[in-house]
């Protein structure tokens, strides 16, 4: 194999660029040619395609976003614009890609492969850290701190106005942020998508803490968590306790942006690097992802299919803690 290509692609995470340059000088320190593709399968479509060099990934370790764009891409899902992609590669003379994100680019690659033959080791790009195969996705930890900071500043005014807040925090179908960043926030509640959320529980604990003199409270929502939003939940539980002061925080899309922290940095780097390596071991279609502190090549049709639980331990831990 002498020319890669990198890429990122779905839901930007903290992280992405300290992957990107870890692929790029990876690749340069063995000899191999490395190009970049703007926008994901888009740009790889549209033949959004330049060369990279030691030079071109200076200065982004602590940046976030990613400095090659990202997209969710339709076009890549029709086998035309699969076809338009396999003909850009063919044409610059890609041998190998690394693709930085989550289920859906690991999805398009797989297809990719199994039409064209084009071998591609995914890096784990996802702040929601719903991927099996990695102990930890990049940019997870950047967003739990995020959510966590979030919540420490709406405890302090909780706390002074003796307020019920209701937080919603990302992660897809995952209660991973919610459950970590509750814990470390210390939450009364956190709901999550993995367990059955009920209503009367939440509303009993709140009515509890009240009665124990526990005037303000914060519970930690995820966003697909079974019984809808934050703020449908909300609405619901005010019903039945009218006389509490309650309020939604939704943190949105915060939670993607921003310098990743140490561990995002160590991991991106770690993982980049990785796709790179098993590129050259002559891997194909797997994930390079982290588990107990080493690095392991997970199937794409793993990844893709298999689910990644929560630790029952965190969930237990919130209860425990609530007393
Ligand atoms: O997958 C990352 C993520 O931020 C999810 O947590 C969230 O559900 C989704 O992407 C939001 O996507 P978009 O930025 O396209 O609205």
């Amino acid at each position: 194999m002498k020319r890669i290509a990198v890429f990122t692609s779905g839901g930007d995470s903290p992280g992405m660029n300290a992957c990107v340059r870890a692929v790029v000088r990876t690749a340069v320190y063995n000899g191999l040619e490395v190009f970049g593709i703007r926008r994901g399968y888009n740009g790889l479509i549209k033949g959004d395609i330049f060369p990279m060099d030691s030079q071109s990934v200076s200065n982004i370790v602590q940046k976030g976003g990613t400095i090659l764009k990202s997209a969710r891409s339709k076009e890549f899902m029709t086998p035309e614009g699969r076809q338009k992609a396999y003909d850009n590669l063919h044409n610059f003379g890609i041998e190998g890609l690394v693709a930085i994100g989550g289920n859906g680019t690991f999805t398009g690659a797989l297809k990719f492969f199994n039409e064209f033959g084009i071998p591609t080791v995914g890096a784990p790009g996802t702040i929601d850290n719903d991927l099996y195969g990695t102990d930890y996705t990049i940019g997870f930890d950047t967003a739990v701190n995020t959510a966590l900071d979030a919540i420490d500043k709406i405890r302090d005014t909780a706390d002074s106005h003796d307020r019920v807040f209701f937080i919603e925090v990302m992660g897809r179908d995952s209660g991973y942020i919610a459950i970590q960043s509750g814990l470390g926030g210390g939450a009364e509640k956190v709901l999550v998508p993995e367990t059955q959320t009920n209503l009367e529980d939440v509303i009993e604990n709140l009515k509890d803490n009240m009665q124990r003199s526990k005037t303000s409270s914060i519970i930690v929502v995820a966003e697909g968590d079974d019984e809808g939003s934050a703020q449908d939940i909300a609405n619901r539980v005010k019903q039945y306790i009218p006389n509490s002061d309650i309020r939604v925080t939704t943190l949105g899309h915060i939670q993607r942006g921003g310098s990743p922290t140490a561990y995002d940095r160590i991991l991106a780097t770690r993982l980049g690097a990785a796709c790179v390596e098993g590129l050259l071991d002559g891997k194909k279609c797997v994930m390079a992802g982290l588990m107990n502190n080493e690095v392991v090549y997970t199937p794409f049709e793993d990844t893709i299919t298999l689910k990644k639980p929560l630790h029952p331990d965190l969930l237990r831990l919130v209860e425990i803690l609530n007393i």
